[in-house]
C-alpha cells in the first residue's frame, strides 16, 4: 500500500509521519520548506499516479488545482481540505476515475495521540480509516466530513475574527482599555491574543476557508454574512 500526500505542509507532513506506510510526495513547484518537511517525515519523491491512496492536504484555495494535477488517478482520492461540500463535489469531478473520499481534519498537526481527528466520508472511507488504525491520528467515519469541518471552523475561526473586529472597533473609539478590563473578567484576553497570533501566521489561508464556510451556510439558506465578514477580517 503506497500513500501519496499532496502536499507536505505542516499538516500533511505530520499526517505522513504518523502513517506506517511508504508515503510519497511531489517536489515539482513546491518550496524548499516543503522539501525539508518531506525529508524530515521520511517521505519519498515519486509519482502519485502510482499510489493506492492520495491524501490532498493543502490550502483550501488550492484543492482543485491539486486534484487537477492528478486527474487520471484511479485509486482512492481523499480530499482532506477545509472546503465546502459543493467545492468537494467539484474536486470529485476532477478525479473522475478515482474513488472519492471526503475528509476534514480537526486539531493540530499530530505529534501525539489524542489531539487530531481525521473525519472521513464516502464509500471507501473505511479503507482509509484502516490505514490510520493504531496511529496517533484518530480516523472517524461520519456522514459528511467536509460539512463537519465547515461547521467546526465556523465557530473556532469565525469567533476569533469577531474578537479581532470587536477589539479594533473599541480601539477606533478609544475604549480599548475599558474593553480589556471587561474581557479580562470573561477570560477573553487570552483568546484575543491567540486570535492575533493565528491571524498573523495563518490568516492568509483562512480567507478562503471563511468564504468556503459562507458558501456552506448559503447552500442551506443560512446567513452567510458572518463568514464573508470574517474573511474580510483575515484579509485586512
Ligand atoms: N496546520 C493546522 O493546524 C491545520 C489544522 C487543521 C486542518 N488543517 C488543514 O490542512 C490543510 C493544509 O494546512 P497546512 O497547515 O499543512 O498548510 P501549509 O503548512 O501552508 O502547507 C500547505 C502545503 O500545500 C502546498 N501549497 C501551497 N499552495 C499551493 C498551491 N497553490 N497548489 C498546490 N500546493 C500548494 C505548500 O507548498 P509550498 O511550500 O510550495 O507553498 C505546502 O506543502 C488545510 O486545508 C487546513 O485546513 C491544518
Amino acid at each position: 500500500m503506497t500513500i501519496a500526500v499532496l502536499h507536505p505542509g505542516e499538516m500533511g507532513s505530520a499526517v505522513a509521519a504518523a502513517l506506517r506506510h511508504d508515503v510519497i510526495w511531489v517536489a515539482d513547484g513546491r518550496s524548499e520548506t516543503t522539501a525539508e518537511r518531506a525529508r524530515a517525515a521520511n517521505m519519498t519523491p515519486g509519482d502519485p499516479l502510482e499510489a493506492d491512496v492520495i491524501l490532498s492536504i493543502c490550502p483550501p484555495h488550492a484543492a482543485r488545482d491539486v486534484a487537477r494535477s492528478v486527474g487520471a488517478f484511479d485509486g482512492i482520492y481523499v480530499d482532506a481540505n477545509a472546503i465546502s461540500p459543493a467545492r468537494g463535489a467539484e474536486v470529485r469531478a476532477l478525479v473522475p476515475n478515482a474513488a472519492f473520499v471526503d475528509g476534514g481534519i480537526i486539531g493540530p498537526p499530530p505529534t501525539r495521540a489524542g489531539t487530531t481527528r481525521l473525519y472521513l466520508s464516502g464509500e471507501r472511507a473505511s479503507e482509509v480509516a484502516d490505514r490510520f488504525a493504531g496511529t496517533i491520528v484518530d480516523a472517524r467515519i461520519v456522514a459528511d466530513a467536509g460539512a463537519l469541518k465547515m461547521a467546526y471552523a465556523a465557530w473556532t475561526k469565525g469567533s476569533a475574527a469577531l474578537l479581532l473586529a470587536a477589539h479594533e472597533a473599541a480601539e477606533a473609539y478609544g475604549v480599548a482599555d475599558a474593553l480589556d478590563a471587561e474581557w479580562a473578567d470573561l477570560g477573553l484576553l487570552t483568546r484575543l491574543e491567540a486570535a492575533r497570533v493565528a491571524k498573523s501566521a495563518k490568516g492568509w489561508r483562512w480567507i478562503a476557508e471563511m468564504e468556503e464556510i459562507a458558501d456552506t451556510f448559503a447552500a442551506k439558506d443560512l446567513p452567510e454574512g458572518f463568514h464573508r465578514a470574517a474573511a474580510e477580517v483575515y484579509r485586512a
